[in-house]
C-alpha cells in the first residue's frame, strides 16, 4: 500500500435546483461517495465537495410558475437535495450552491482572465423571442410540429420521434411553452468563449492519462468536427450572475456550474482553514477528480480544462464518467412507477441495499447500470443478509452467553487470517480503480470462506460435548474476527452497518489498515440485527407509490389526471398487432365473474370467444350484432371460465366509462383494420 498521505479534491456533478434527486442521480454520488470514503478510510487528506445548481432559465420559470422568487426555490430545493443526500449517506464535506458570493467572484475572476487574454469575442445573433413573455426562448421551450417527419408537439431542437435535429426557426406551428405565443426571430448581442485558441492544450490534456480510454476515443470525434465557440451569455430575464461590464447580458449557467467546484471548497476553506491557492493554483500538487455522467463529458473534458488554463488555475487529475441507470432493462419510466425519486425510496427501503446493489454492478467505465429489482432482492439478502451479518449472528450468541462476551486470548486460525488481511491490498486496488463490483466479489468470495470455517467447526455441535469450551470460544472468535475484515473492507460501501458492527465489536472506528491485526482478549458488546432482509412487498409499494406522483402533478396544475404513456415502440413492433373487424354474434354475463361478457365474434368465416372485463359498462343484450375491432393475433389465453381467441379493444379509465371501439359504417368483419 501507498503510505504517502495524498491530499484529494473530488466532485459529483451538481444538480439542477429545479427538481428532486432520483435513483438516476444516485448512481454517481454512491460512486463518488464510496471512492471518498475509501480514501479517507486509507488516511488521506480527501476533500468531497458539492452544490446546487442554481441558475438559469428553467428554475427562474419554475419559480415564476410558483409565484415565489427564485432565491426561494433555491432555498427550498437545497434543503430538500441535501435532507436526500443525507439520508443516503452520501458524505460532503461541504454542499453549497452555485448561486453564492464566492461562484460570484470566482466566475467574474475567470471570465476576466479569458477576457484579458483575448479569449473572449462577441458577435449579434438570431434567436427565437417570445414577443408576450418579453423573453429569448432557450429551444427546450419552444414545441412545434417537426419539419422532417411531421410529428407534432416535439421540442425546438430535436424530434423524439425521428431523430431529426434542427433550429427552431425550422420548426413548424411553433410555440412558446411559456406563453404559448408564436416565437418571432431577434438579434442580440452575445459573448462567446473562443475554445479553438486551447485547441493545442486540450488535445495534449485529453490524451494524458486523464480521461478513460473509451471517453478520449470520443474526444477525438469532437476534434475531427472543430471546436467551436461557445455561447455563454443569456440575455435578461435570466436567473445567474450579470457579466461585468453589461447591463443585461448573464452568463450561462454551464459557465459557472462548474465554477462553483471551486466556490464550494473555497466556502469551505473559509470554515475550515485550509488554503484555497494550494489546492488551485496552476502548479498544485493535489489531486483533483470530478465524477460525472456520460452526457456532460463535453463540459468536463474540453470546456472546463480550457477555462482553468486560460485562466491561471491548475486542471483536473482526473474526470470520471459513468453510465445511465436503467431499471429492470429500460428507462426509468413514470408509468411503470420506475421513476424512482430518493425519498419515495428512503420511505420504504434502507439506503444501504442500493448502496451495495450498485457498489456489486458499478465498473470503471461509461456502460448503463442496470437495477434489477428481482437480482436486488436476491443479491442484498443472499449477500449482506445471508453471509456477512449472519457471520455475527452465528458467533455472537455464544460469546456472549457463555464467555461473558470475551474474545479467545490468542486467534487461533493465524492462517486464515491472514490470507483476509493479504486480499487487502487487491481489493483496495480494485476501490481506487472504480472497479467496486471486482471488490465486492472478493470480499463476498471472503465471506463464503469464514462461513465454510464455522460450518466445519460447528460450535453449535460443540457447544453440548463437556470439555468442548475453549475450541466454542476461539472458533467464534475467529468467526467474529473474519467478520471484522470483512466489515473493514465493506465500511465505504455500507458506513452505517459498519457502524454499528463497530459498536458492536466495541472498537475503533475501522481505518483499513486497523485489521492487520486480529482482536485478542478482548470484549465485545451485545449483539443487534445489523441488518434485515428486503421485503418484495417493500419493493412494491415504492412502485406503486411512484406511479402515483405524476397524477399527483397533474392534479396540481389542474390537468385532468391522465395516465402517463408508456415506452415508444416502433412501427414495426406494433405492426405485428392484427386488428381485425368483428361482429358481436353473442354477448352473456358469465356466471361469478362480475367484470366479464362472454362475447361470440363473429371474424366472416371465423368465429372466436373472448371474455372481456366491460360488463360495468354495457348491458350484453346492448351489444348483440355491433362491430367493434379485435385484436385477433393475441395467444389464446386460459382464464378461469374457459379460453380466450383475443381481446377486444376499449378505452377509457373504467367502470362505466369504459368504451368498445366501433368502426364506421361499411365495415366488414374480418377487415384488417390498418
Ligand atoms: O447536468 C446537470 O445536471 C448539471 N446540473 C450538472 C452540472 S455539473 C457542474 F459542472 F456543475
Ligand atoms: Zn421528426
Amino acid at each position: 500500500m501507498d503510505k504517502t498521505r495524498r491530499t484529494i479534491l473530488v466532485t459529483s456533478a451538481l444538480p439542477y435546483a429545479n427538481g428532486s434527486i432520483h435513483l438516476g442521480h444516485l448512481v454517481e454520488y454512491i460512486q463518488t461517495d464510496i471512492w471518498v470514503r475509501f480514501q479517507k478510510m486509507r488516511g488521506h487528506d480527501c476533500v468531497y465537495v458539492c452544490a446546487d445548481d442554481a441558475h438559469g432559465t428553467p428554475i427562474m420559470l419554475r419559480a415564476q410558475q410558483e409565484g415565489i422568487n427564485p432565491e426561494a426555490l433555491i432555498a427550498a430545493m437545497h434543503e430538500e437535495h441535501q435532507a436526500d443526500f443525507t439520508d443516503f449517506l452520501i458524505e460532503f464535506d461541504n454542499y453549497h450552491t452555485t448561486h453564492s458570493p464566492e461562484n460570484r467572484s470566482l466566475s467574474e475572476q475567470i471570465y476576466s482572465a479569458l477576457q484579458d487574454a483575448g479569449h473572449i469575442t462577441t458577435r449579434k445573433i438570431t434567436q427565437a423571442y417570445d414577443p408576450e413573455q418579453e423573453m429569448f426562448l432557450p429551444d427546450r421551450f419552444i414545441r412545434g410540429t417537426c419539419p422532417r417527419c411531421g410529428t407534432a408537439d416535439q421540442y425546438g431542437d430535436s424530434c423524439e420521434s425521428c431523430g431529426a435535429t434542427y433550429s427552431p426557426t425550422e420548426l413548424k406551428d411553433a410555440v412558446s411553452v411559456v406563453s404559448g405565443a408564436r416565437p418571432i426571430e431577434r438579434e442580440s448581442l452575445h459573448y462567446f468563449f473562443r475554445l479553438a485558441d486551447f485547441e493545442p492544450m486540450l488535445r495534449e490534456w485529453t490524451t494524458a492519462g486523464h480521461l478513460q480510454a473509451e471517453v478520449a476515443h470520443k474526444l477525438d470525434e469532437w476534434f475531427e468536427q472543430g471546436l467551436r465557440e461557445w455561447d455563454i451569455s443569456r440575455d435578461a430575464p435570466y436567473f445567474g450572475f450579470r457579466i461585468p461590464g453589461t447591463d443585461d447580458k448573464y452568463f450561462y449557467v454551464w459557465l459557472d456550474a462548474p465554477i462553483g467546484y471551486m466556490a464550494s471548497f473555497r466556502n469551505l476553506c473559509e470554515r475550515s482553514g485550509r488554503d484555497f491557492d494550494t489546492w488551485w493554483k496552476a502548479d498544485s500538487e493535489t489531486e483533483l477528480y470530478h465524477f460525472i455522467g456520460k452526457d456532460i463529458i463535453y463540459f468536463h473534458a474540453l470546456f472546463w480544462p480550457a477555462m482553468l488554463s486560460g485562466a491561471g488555475f491548475r486542471t483536473p487529475t482526473a474526470v470520471y464518467s459513468h453510465g445511465f441507470l436503467t431499471v429492470d432493462g429500460q428507462k426509468m419510466s413514470k408509468s411503470r412507477g420506475t421513476f424512482i425519486k430518493a425519498r419515495t425510496y428512503l420511505q420504504h427501503l434502507d439506503p444501504e441495499y442500493l448502496r451495495y446493489y450498485f457498489a456489486a454492478k458499478l465498473g470503471d467505465g461509461i456502460d448503463d447500470l442496470d437495477l434489477n429489482l428481482e437480482d436486488f432482492i436476491a443479491r442484498v439478502n443472499s449477500d449482506l443478509v445471508g453471509k456477512v451479518v449472519n457471520i455475527a449472528s452465528r458467533c455472537a450468541g455464544f460469546l456472549s452467553k457463555r464467555f461473558e462476551g470475551r474474545l479467545s486470548s490468542i486467534c487461533t486460525i493465524p492462517g486464515l487470517y491472514r490470507e483476509f488481511t493479504d486480499a487487502g491490498a487487491d481489493i483496495a486496488g480494485h476501490y481506487e480503480a472504480r472497479e467496486y463490483g471486482h471488490a465486492i466479489r472478493m470480499i463476498m468470495a471472503l465471506a463464503d470462506q469464514a462461513n465454510q470455517y464455522i460450518d466445519e467447526g460447528k460450535p453449535w455441535v460443540l457447544a453440548k460435548e463437556a470439555g468442548r469450551e475453549q475450541e466454542v470460544q476461539d472458533i467464534c472468535s475467529a468467526g467474529l474476527n473474519l467478520f471484522r475484515v470483512l466489515i473493514a473492507y465493506l465500511k465505504p460501501v455500507l458506513p452505517a452497518t459498519a457502524e454499528k458492527a463497530e459498536a458492536f465489536l466495541n472498537i475503533e472506528p475501522l481505518s483499513w489498515d486497523a485489521v492487520e491485526t486480529p482482536l485478542e482478549d478482548h470484549a465485545i458488546r451485545k449483539f443487534k440485527p445489523l441488518m434485515t432482509r428486503v421485503e418484495k412487498e417493500k419493493i412494491d409499494a415504492m412502485l406503486e407509490d411512484s406511479r402515483e406522483h405524476l397524477e399527483t402533478d397533474n392534479r396540481a396544475v389542474g390537468k385532468p389526471a391522465m395516465e402517463p404513456l408508456a415506452e415508444t415502440i416502433s412501427f414495426d413492433e406494433f405492426s405485428k398487432v392484427d386488428l381485425r373487424i368483428a361482429r358481436i354474434a353473442q354477448a352473456e354475463s358469465v356466471e361469478g365473474a362480475d367484470k366479464l361478457l362472454r362475447l361470440t365474434l363473429d371474424l366472416g368465416g371465423e368465429t372466436r370467444t373472448v371474455f372481456a372485463g366491460i360488463k360495468s359498462a354495457y348491458r350484453p343484450e346492448d351489444l348483440v350484432g355491433r362491430l367493434t375491432v379485435l385484436v385477433a393475433n393475441l395467444a389464446p389465453r386460459k382464464m378461469r371460465f374457459g379460453i380466450s381467441e383475443g381481446m377486444v379493444l376499449a378505452a377509457g379509465p373504467g367502470k362505466e366509462d369504459l368504451w368498445i371501439l366501433q368502426p364506421d359504417d361499411g365495415a366488414q368483419p374480418g377487415m384488417r383494420v390498418k
